[in-house]
């Protein structure tokens, strides 16, 4: 297939909203991640999207809409929550998690009852649903296991050939997904960090319970509360390892360890004194820098053939757990604590 590369002109917007409205998937970017989008409501355009990804089947996908107005038909029910965390945050990174009326096929759930909703604030994003007029289905635009693309460079370098377009709307402010919180039972409970903490979900819900599969990994046997957490994730080609501790710690264990093929993820600033290849991606106190940053350090350091990438530790509160909750995965959560 051949993919086109689209601008975000009135002209390339009306072509890829005549695909989405035709069944067709296109890659679109969101302030958070790009996303690979289709019509939710047809189940041959929701395939697509499974099949150019080769994600499995029960990993449920989250719903883009337009307008407050689009989400009461999709759901059944939005509890008084929801409405107080939409005002504070819709349009924006934070996905909520609903029960899921008959619109949207069970497949865009991964069969579950429930469904995912976001309403994203990137003007590109919210033409394309608008223009369209379709509830967009959108996962994260790579290829399942990979980092998420937050350029329409890296979109293309997993999903070229595979898909009928790619929107290219520039860098991704955010770099990290959305927030998704569960608003199905009496609490809200944190199901995947985001730009949107959890620290400010209690602060307007009252509460905000942190699911424990955010830190850890699942038991044998354990049901995750959401599927794409049993997944290996974000993963480069190199294997990543945290190293959690101070910087001349990590520079000594970093260097202790040089071979061929090991490079270093570091803090800006901190990278002094490395006697390997290295990487930066942003200072250890600016969590904004990291969460754009990181995805596109996983893709470059396999674009120089990083063998084994050391990488240092983010914080694991506020915007520091979604930085940290991407990278544990991406490290299949071998993290070394140096002092
Ligand atoms: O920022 C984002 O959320 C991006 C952009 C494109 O909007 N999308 C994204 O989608 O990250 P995806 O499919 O890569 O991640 C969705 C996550 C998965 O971990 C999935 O398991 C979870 O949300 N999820 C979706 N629907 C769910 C549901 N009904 N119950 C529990 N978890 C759900
Ligand atoms: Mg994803």
């Amino acid at each position: 297939m051949n993919t086109l590369h689209l601008s975000d002109s009135p002209a390339d917007l009306a072509v890829a909203a005549r695909l989405l409205r035709e069944g067709e998937p296109v890659a679109i970017p969101t302030e958070t991640v790009y996303g690979l989008a289709a019509d939710a409501r047809n189940e041959q355009a929701v395939a697509k999207i499974f099949a150019a990804k080769g994600r499995p089947q029960d990993n449920p996908l989250i719903v883009h809409i337009g307008a407050w107005e689009q989400l009461r038909p999709l759901v059944k029910g939005i509890p008084p929550q929801a409405e107080k965390l939409a005002e504070a945050f819709w349009p924006g990174p934070l996905t909520m998690i609903f029960k899921r009326s008959e619109i949207i096929p069970s497949g865009v759930s991964g069969g579950l009852d429930t469904l995912a909703v976001r309403f994203p604030a990137h003007p590109v994003a919210q033409a394309l649903i608008n223009q369209s007029g379709c509830p967009l289905a959108a996962p994260s635009a790579n290829l399942s296991g990979s980092p998420s693309p937050t350029t329409a460079a890296a979109t293309a370098a997993d999903m070229d050939g595979r898909i009928a377009a790619i929107v290219d709307g520039g860098d991704c402010q955010v770099g990290v997904e959305s927030t998704v919180v569960s608003l199905v039972g009496q609490e809200p409970v944190l199901l995947r960090p985001g730009y949107v903490t959890a620290e400010q979900i209690a602060a307007v819900c009252g509460s905000c319970h942190i699911d424990e599969a955010v830190t850890s990994q699942l038991k044998a046997g354990q049901v995750a509360a959401s599927p794409g957490m049993k997944y290996k994730h974000y993963a480069p080609k190199a294997r990543v390892v945290l190293l959690d501790g101070p910087a001349a710690a990590i520079t000594d264990y970093i260097n202790a360890h040089a071979e061929a093929g090991v490079f270093g993820l570091v803090f800006d600033g901190e990278e002094k004194g490395l006697t390997v290849p290295y990487l930066t991606y942003g200072a250890r106190s600016d969590e904004e820098a990291q969460a754009h940053a990181v995805f596109e350090a996983l893709r470059e350091a396999d674009r120089r053939g990083a063998k084994i990438l050391y990488t240092a530790c983010p914080r694991t509160d506020g915007l520091g757990l979604a930085v940290y909750n991407r990278l544990l995965r991406a490290a299949a959560f071998e993290v070394i604590k140096l002092v």
